[in-house]
């Protein structure tokens, strides 16, 4: 069972620790702290708070001091091959690339390196499985 806080540092740490070129996947149903957990890794990366730049569709893009962050949010795909339209080869090219509901890019989502699956565990707690 982990907190907020719990979970926060975790994805601190694991921003810290990512290998480069790192492709993590982040899986649970909604509310399950999935978007929680990407902004953790962004900050443990090193991303300044204000080095965000306008979010573009399903891309959110951080400069980062190893180089680019992005963090892909398929949830609002309504179709696997929506995500066509998306430049994998940049979003490959980057330090980090977390792609949040991931299934729904069916097999447009590279395949990840670590694969985070949230799910609530009651109001304040939730599970992490790390595979
Ligand atoms: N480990 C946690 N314990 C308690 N609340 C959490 C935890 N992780 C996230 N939350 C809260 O749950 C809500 C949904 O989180 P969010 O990251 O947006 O979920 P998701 O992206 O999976 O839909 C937010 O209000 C967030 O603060
Ligand atoms: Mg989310």
């Amino acid at each position: 069972m982990m907190d907020l806080a719990a979970v926060e540092s975790a994805g601190v740490q694991l921003g810290r620790e990512l290998a480069p070129r790192s492709v993590v996947w982040l899986e649970g149903p909604l509310g399950a702290g999935k978007t929680t957990m990407a902004r953790a890794i962004v900050r443990g990366r090193g991303v300044p708070e204000l080095a965000t730049s306008p979010t573009y569709g399903l891309v959110h893009h951080y400069e980062g001091p190893r180089g680019s962050v992005y963090h892909v949010d398929c949830y609002r795909l309504r179709k696997p091959d929506e995500a066509a339209d998306l430049d994998w080869e940049t979003l490959l090219g980057g330090d980090l690339l977390l792609i949040e509901w991931p299934a729904r890019a069916g097999a447009w989502a590279p395949k990840p390196t670590l694969t985070l699956s949230l799910d609530h565990a009651g109001d304040d707690s939730r599970t992490m499985d790390v595979r």
